[in-house]
């Protein structure tokens, strides 16, 4: 495995610093702790830290100015952000439907290096002709596609069996922006114009979507798809500005995300890996053995969640992270 070989050069290269430090007794020599290999620290994502190495290792040999596979030079910080923000770079790492599946030929990354990749692309909310790419700040009468609508859509219809990448019932794909646009007809503007919208509002309930047994989606939850299409469809984002980490509180910040992100594939007769997700009990059971935090923040050995979708924000996976350590309240 590539991350277990690159552990394995970093602990000959500390021991043979140890033996150099061992051999001048120079004190000045500080030999970095050996990194935990199960954790992924996705806290800190910088370009030249965290995302340059990745590149470098898989995909540079393919993708360099000499050598644009495809016409790509990802080694041009501009073409790899305009790539960033059209979603081919998620497409291409994740092995999205109706993308080429990178980096060719190998191996997917790793979950942990497509989570830091993930990240450095939200938290600089890329766009085409921004060239100086600041975090956006979430206002609150707009509706933003990745933080809202995309886990909805994921949670509740993108469920495997339905139309996830691998089923496409219909032809339909509602786990990415693409094929949400391409595949469910959605036509900016005219949320009654769009298919995604008028499969939820259906009143034979044979049509409706999500199919009995289902339930349909809440009003709340339709009321924002529909002004999502009312504000044209885009493929936004935003960044909490003010994360509130000192008072968590279950009531108020971590059952939402919960029911947002989590709800509809840990409910009903045959959730997520057995886990049941639907009330303070259930969520404080997950959170309790450790499963819960180590699948929102993508360890090695668990199921990435939410399965198929982004990473939770920073902001939330902290607040998660204060609940626990508080010992899971019922607030
Ligand atoms: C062995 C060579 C090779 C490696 C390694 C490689 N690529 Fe590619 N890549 C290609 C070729 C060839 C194409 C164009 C043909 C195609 O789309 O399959 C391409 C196309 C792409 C595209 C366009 C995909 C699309 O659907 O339009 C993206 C984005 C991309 N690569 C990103 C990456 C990233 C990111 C990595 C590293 C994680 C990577 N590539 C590693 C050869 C490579
Ligand atoms: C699209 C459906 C889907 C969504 C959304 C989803 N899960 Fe899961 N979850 C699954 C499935 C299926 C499994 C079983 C393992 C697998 O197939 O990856 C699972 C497994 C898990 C596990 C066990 C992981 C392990 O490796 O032991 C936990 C904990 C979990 N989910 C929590 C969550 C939380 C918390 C969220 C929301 C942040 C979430 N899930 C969102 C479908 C989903």
């Amino acid at each position: 495995m590539k991350i277990a070989s690159k552990y394995r050069a970093f602990i000959l290269l500390a021991l043979s610093l140890s033996l150099i430090v061992a051999c001048k007794h120079d004190p000045e020599i500080v030999v970095a702790p050996d990194p935990d290999p199960t954790l992924c620290d996705t806290i800190t994502v910088t370009y030249e830290l965290t995302v340059k190495p990745i590149l470098e290792a898989n995909c540079f040999s393919c993708h360099n100015a000499g050598n644009p596979s495809g016409g790509i030079d990802l080694t041009d910080f501009s073409k790899l952000t305009s790539l960033a923000a059209d979603g081919k770079l998620m497409g291409s790492i994740k092995h999205l439907n109706g993308y080429s599946p990178m980096p060719q030929g190998s191996n997917r990354l790793s979950d942990c290096d497509i989570a830091k990749i993930d990240k450095w692309i939200r938290i600089n909310d890329f766009k085409p002709d921004d060239p100086d790419p600041e975090p956006v700040g979430c206002h609150p009468d707009t509706v933003y596609f990745q933080n809202e609508i995309l886990p909805l859509l994921i949670s509740s219809c993108g469920v495997i069996g339905c139309h996830d990448p691998g089923t496409a019932q219909d032809g339909i794909v509602l786990t990415d922006y693409a094929s949400v646009i391409s595949t469910a007809d959605v036509r900016p503007g005219n949320p009654e114009g769009s298919d995604l919208y008028e499969v939820l509002i259906e009143d034979d309930p044979d049509k409706r979507m999500p199919p009995l047994p289902n339930a349909p989606l809440s009003q709340d939850k339709i009321a924002k798809i529909r002004k999502w299409i009312e504000q044209g469809a885009l493929n936004n984002s935003c960044e909490e500005i003010n994360c509130d980490t000192t008072q968590v509180s279950f009531a108020t910040h971590i059952m939402p995300v919960v029911q947002l992100h989590c709800l509809g594939c840990h409910s009903g007769n045959n959730p997520g890996a057995g886990i049941m997700l639907t009330n303070y009990n259930e969520i404080a059971s997950a959170a309790g053995n450790g499963s819960l935090f180590a699948a929102i923040t993508w360890q090695n050995g668990f199921s990435p969640m939410p399965k198929n979708g982004n990473q939770l924000s920073s902001c939330n996976i902290t607040q998660f992270k204060k609940w626990i350590e508080n010992g899971t309240p019922d607030n």
